[in-house]
């Protein structure tokens, strides 16, 4: 909120207090013990605001982030977090910045809906002194003070070859594509088109769901009405893979073909795996308890990466109970 308050009242007021008893004495003068009948003065205790900017919570994993966020800040009671829920709404998520600038949080957390339009708000409030930390969803340029996620480019590249490699290099894929102006979406693709490069698999399908389940499902009825053979569907993110699922079941073809999902939270993903609904998971940390980890180190002025990069597993049927597999190793 005030410098004293990010320089830690309470420390410098003892340093203080120490320097000025150094001070006196070397003057050959007696510093006066505390009188005992004044009470000694508490220094206030260190406190830190940070916003918390969701781009939404219609969605399982952005659940679990919040949850993070909540349990991880919990463990220091000189953090205080507020929490602002943009509601899949890109203006709502601008202004929420805004307000936390005017409001004078000392560090902001962000997950964004979308890259460009959250770019310049993010980057005003850099600019402003305030510390940003961008979480799992990219902005354009570099103007914020650290970015935490997991390379979706490298999970959408281990994905495609595992799907080469279990269609045994051919076959007819559905790729249901998360939100394409997110920076996950585009990473989640155009890893993929790489981790196919060679194959005969042809992508005879594709579709900008954006992470949402009702618009897999109904992107996956057409794909079902265009195409009398599918042998994969490769989803963005879990909820995209359930909702092609359920809109194949209910045409009666779910066994005709596999489902590859993201996300892997234990009661989504991987509860899937179990239950023989996807044949493949991959991981997608959220960085909650690691964004609240950078923001401390921040707020003691401590240096911090520009990047960090939170690592993935792959699950199946074969390797769920193991605890998957690492990923890019
Ligand atoms: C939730 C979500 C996740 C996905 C992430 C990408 O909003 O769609 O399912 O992995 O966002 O940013």
């Amino acid at each position: 909120m005030n410098i004293m308050k990010r320089l830690g009242t309470k420390r410098w007021g003892w340093i203080g207090l120490a320097a000025g008893l150094v001070l006196l004495a070397g003057c050959g003068q007696q510093a006066e013990p505390p009188s005992r009948l004044e009470p000694a003065v508490e220094p206030a205790a260190v406190e830190w605001t940070i916003g918390m900017s969701q781009c939404n919570l219609g969605e399982p994993w952005r659940v679990q982030m919040n949850a993070d966020v909540r349990k991880a800040a919990e463990a220091h009671p000189e953090l205080t977090v507020i929490f602002k829920d943009a509601q899949n709404d890109t203006l709502k998520q601008r202004a929420h910045i805004e307000e936390f600038v005017s409001a004078g949080v000392d560090l902001i957390i962000v997950s964004p809906k979308e890259a460009a339009p959250l770019t310049p708000p993010i980057a005003k409030a850099y600019q402003a002194g305030i510390p940003v930390i961008v979480l799992d969803r990219r902005v354009l340029g570099d103007q914020y003070t650290c970015f935490i996620g997991a390379d979706n480019k490298l999970i959408g590249e281990a994905a495609g070859r595992w799907i080469a490699e279990t269609l045994g290099g051919r076959g007819n894929v559905v790729e249901l594509k998360g939100l394409m102006t997110s920076t996950p979406g585009q990473d989640r693709n155009s890893g993929f088109r790489k981790g196919i490069e060679g194959t005969d698999i042809e992508i005879i399908f594709e579709a900008d769901m954006k992470w949402l389940e009702p618009d897999a499902r109904k992107e996956m009825e057409s794909a079902l009405g265009r195409f009398d053979h599918i042998d994969l569907v490769y989803a963005h993110n879990d909820p995209g893979a359930h909702g092609a699922y359920l809109a194949a079941k209910a045409a009666g073809r779910e066994k005709e073909m596999k489902f590859v999902g993201i996300d892997a939270l234990p009661h989504e993903g991987l509860a899937y795996v179990k239950q023989g609904i996807l044949d493949a998971c991959f991981e997608y940390p959220t960085g909650g308890r690691e964004g609240i980890d950078i923001a401390l180190k921040i707020l003691q002025g401590e240096e911090v990466p520009r990047e960090v990069t939170l690592r993935s597993r792959v699950f199946t049927p074969e390797n769920i109970e193991q605890g998957g597999e690492w990923i890019g190793e």
